[in-house]
């Protein structure tokens, strides 16, 4: 256990350390000064944004903001309560969820993935065809703007507003998300779902107090919340990039509406924090994840980093890692590629190729040790048929605990490297504090191979074309 009432996630790189194909004993060490090198410039840059002052040009742009923000909030929250910004945000979560029974949250990229992640992995898993009691009075969720797709946003609007408004059953509401408040797959779809909102709510109620944006302090959203009439708006803080920005209002306020802590999610991302500026490399999770992954890449080649998931609750939250990565470090050429993967389902997809493909992966595990649910046995049947007598007695995590160990044994027989982050359990303090890690580790991985980890320049070639195609 941590000081707080929630157990630390572990990372664990015993299964990179093979003859030849994997690392070898010391390559850590040996690294160890590059990467202390890289956290000092990593603290150093939250100092230099905090000033002000003059950014050098190749640190340009510098959101080093996101790295002191669960401490901000958690300090903020402790002086303020409920004038806080999390206090606010719980707020306006109650008053949301009492007047809707159903939530559509608008956003894309870092205005998505990480709320997605959070009611993937903390949610019940079938939290929409729940009851409104045993959703503990949440509403149910969707997210839309996240694409351009016209039936899946048809088959959405299906569902919406079915009944009178008077009825709070049929009554529904939007979280509409986008930093720079002019992203067009959130802007369309905005502008879709809030007239489908405007007429099923007709004039039983007032259309601002059922769509709570976050956005910029300025913009084409923020103008539009003000000519709606929004009550409540919330704005990502200066210097906190999208994909950086899970820890604000962002990921706080739908992870609030759907009955999360987050007042422990922010703990935990800030016992992470901790964690990173004080241990040592070897014990300490940011800085063995980035050098383990960095030493495979540039000794064995291990461009694809495989974050091999098993539980499905983790599915988004691995995603959440694809874009993080990819948007951070794929730049100049360079940059590993990500890939998630779901086990055991997906070893019956890719699980050969990982087994006796190409030598270009490093595959880290992502593991939870406890179930948050009882766990179910397989029993016995008279009908055994099936042979299943012989393990009538295992349960599912025992099934799941010998699929890890067999598919690491077998990796390893292959000379084929793995690392293990153990997740104590799927909640929100391991959520923290894996957001924080992951966020961290891109950062520091950045700065040790001279990337600027902040801005995706790469991401407006599409935008540019996908514009020219549209207007012209
Ligand atoms: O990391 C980023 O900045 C991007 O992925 C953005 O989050 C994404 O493009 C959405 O942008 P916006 O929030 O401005 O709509």
């Amino acid at each position: 256990m941590s000081e707080h009432d929630f157990q630390p996630i572990t990372y664990d790189p015993r299964g990179v350390y093979l003859p030849g194909t994997g690392l070898e004993p010391g390559d850590l060490a040996a690294l160890a000064p590059r990467l202390e090198a890289a956290r000092a410039e990593t603290l150093a840059d939250v100092d230099l944004w905090q000033s002000h002052g003059p950014v050098p040009k190749e640190k340009d742009p510098l959101d080093a903001g996101f790295l002191t923000l669960p401490e901000r909030l958690l300090a903020d929250h402790a002086e303020n309560g409920a004038r806080s910004e999390v206090g606010r945000i719980l707020a306006t979560a109650n008053r949301f969820n009492e007047h809707v029974d159903r939530a559509v949250v608008l956003g894309i990229g870092g205005s998505y993935m990480g709320a997605k992640a959070l009611f993937d992995s903390c949610c019940h898993s079938y939290h929409n065809e729940l009851s409104r009691e045993a959703r503990r009075h949440c509403p149910r969720i969707y997210f839309e703007g996240n694409n351009v797709d016209n039936d899946a946003s048809q088959g959405l609007l299906d569902l919406l507003g079915r009944g009178p408004a008077t009825d709070r059953d049929h009554r529904w509401g939007i979280l509409v998300i986008s930093k720079s408040g002019g992203t067009l797959e959130t802007a369309a779809a905005f502008r879709i779902y809030l007239n489908s909102l405007r007429t099923s709510l007709g004039d039983t109620h007032k259309l601002g107090d059922f769509v709570v944006p976050v956005t910029g302090p300025s913009g084409k959203l923020y103008d539009l919340s003000q000519a709606i009439g929004c009550p409540e708006m919330y704005y990502i803080p200066d210097g906190v990039g999208g994909r950086f920005s899970v820890l604000t209002a962002v990921g706080l306020l739908p992870a609030a509406v759907l009955g999360l802590d987050i007042l422990k999610l922010l703990t935990a991302a800030a016992d992470m924090n901790r964690r990173f500026r004080e241990l040592p490399v070897g014990q300490n999770p940011v800085l063995d994840y980035v050098g383990i992954s960095h030493l495979m890449e540039v000794k064995r080649g291990a461009t694809i980093r495989v974050l091999s998931t098993w539980s499905k609750g983790l599915e988004s939250a691995g995603l959440w890692y694809d874009q993080l990565l990819s948007e951070s470090l794929g730049k100049r050429e360079h940059g590993a590629t990500p890939i998630t993967v779901v086990n055991t389902r997906d070893l019956h997809s890719r699980g050969q190729q990982h087994q006796e493909g190409r030598r270009d992966k490093l595959i880290t595990n992502v593991i939870v040790d406890q179930p948050r649910r009882a766990p179910l046995a397989i029993g016995m049947s008279e009908l055994d048929q099936d042979k299943l007598n012989e393990i009538g007695n295992k349960t599912l995590p025992d099934i799941l605990s010998a699929a890890i160990r067999g598919t690491n044994e077998a990796y390893a027989e292959d000379r084929r490297p793995t690392a293990d982050l153990h997740l104590p359990r799927l909640d929100e303090a391991a959520l923290g504090q894996y957001f924080q890690m992951m966020m961290l580790a891109t950062v520091v991985e950045g700065r040790l191979i001279g990337i600027n980890p902040y801005g995706q320049p790469g991401v407006e070639g599409y935008k540019k074309h996908m514009n020219k195609n549209l207007r012209k």
